[in-house]
């Protein structure tokens, strides 16, 4: 048997650069050595868009374009929609009660991103605090022993395999198994301003459909090194974004290496760096837009609908198990 890879993402936009290096690119690779699930994660989206669900149902088909235009491919792997599995809340509801209000603030994810939204203990939406757990019922209900995500995932990892383990433990069973992160290729792409994480809500990312003039307009504009004033000056290569991107995305890093002895040297200007750098992206997105023209929202649909019943069958094997396991009554 196949070992079972299983990742998602939440649908509040559409997908980026960052995504590209830090999973897509991950998940087309493994869907032909793995048993691949891919999973549009809208019921967790709602976890901190409870107050915008149109914003979430226009992302789903944004996400699902996203992924078919990178190459996921339906044929091997199962794409679906969360919410229509309610297998997953069902087993989310069980995991709750084998894991402390104690444990749920110490995720070190959530807690980042309860400063950043500003939810403070008191206020935070209980559902926000515990989608850590149900991202464990995702994993496990599918059996995933491989998830590739971002490094910002590892906390929910770990946070998973208490369950299984507790789980296990508790109901002296092996029906669930422990998984583990499969990370991006080059950590976490820098955004567009320099700051550490390219992303939507900060408005520093090139999307995956993004137009040709747009992605140019926003090299034009990346951050490079502020010292660098003239073209003469030695620059700095760290925290310069254009030089994070040549990395993440030129297939000829000898050339990169001499781009980067030259600017540091001094000599080499931002505008020819950058003009170097929006042929490279271009190459890179090209294929990614011509798929994308190709699909329509009637194939999108009809495609999820059936990875949905796919995924739900799989899922419902599991929480059979695990109902078996907990002396649940199947009446
Ligand atoms: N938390 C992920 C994100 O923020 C989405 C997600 C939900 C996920 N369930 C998952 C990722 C299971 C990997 C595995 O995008």
């Amino acid at each position: 048997m196949k070992p079972v890879m299983l990742s998602g993402d939440r649908p509040t936009g559409k997908l980026h650069l960052g995504h590209l290096v830090g999973s897509l690119q991950q998940r087309v690779r493994l869907q032909t050595t793995h048993q691949a699930y891919v999973m549009i994660a809208d019921t967790q989206a709602l976890t901190d868009h409870m107050h915008d669900p149109q914003l979430i149902q226009r992302a789903i088909l944004d996400v699902a374009k996203d992924y078919l235009s990178v190459g996921i491919n339906p044929e091997q792997t199962t794409i679906f929609l969360q919410s229509g599995i309610p297998e997953l809340s069902e087993l989310t509801c069980y995991f709750l009660n084998l894991v402390t209000l104690g444990r749920l603030a110490r995720n070190p994810t959530v807690k980042t991103e309860m400063q950043q939204k500003g939810y403070r203990n008191a206020v935070v939406p209980a559902g926000f605090l515990c989608y850590p757990v149900s991202q464990a019922a995702d994993i496990t209900a599918f059996q995933a022993n491989c998830v590739p995500a971002g490094d910002d995932q590892l906390p929910m990892i770990e946070q998973t395999n208490e369950l299984v383990r507790r789980f296990n433990t508790l109901y002296q069973t092996s029906c669930l198994k422990e998984c583990q992160l499969y990370p991006g290729t080059t950590g976490r792409l820098m955004g567009l301003d320099g700051q550490s994480k390219a992303s939507k809500s900060l408005n520093n990312a090139i999307f995956l459909s993004d137009t040709p003039d747009v992605v140019q307009q926003k090299v034009m504009r990346m951050f490079t090194d502020p010292q660098h004033v003239r073209v003469n000056d030695p620059g700095h290569v760290a925290g310069n974004a254009v030089f994070a991107y040549l990395d993440a995305f030129c297939p000829d890093q000898t050339q990169v290496a001499r781009f980067k002895e030259h600017y540091q040297k001094g000599g080499l200007g931002d505008t020819v760096l950058k003009q170097y750098l929006n042929d490279v992206l271009q190459q890179v997105l090209a294929p990614i837009r011509t798929i994308r023209s190709t699909l329509d929202d009637t194939t999108i649909i009809s495609m999820l609908r059936m990875g949905t019943h796919h995924a739900r069958s799989a899922a419902s094997h599991t929480l059979q198990q695990v109902r078996d396991a907990m002396g649940i009554y199947s009446l």
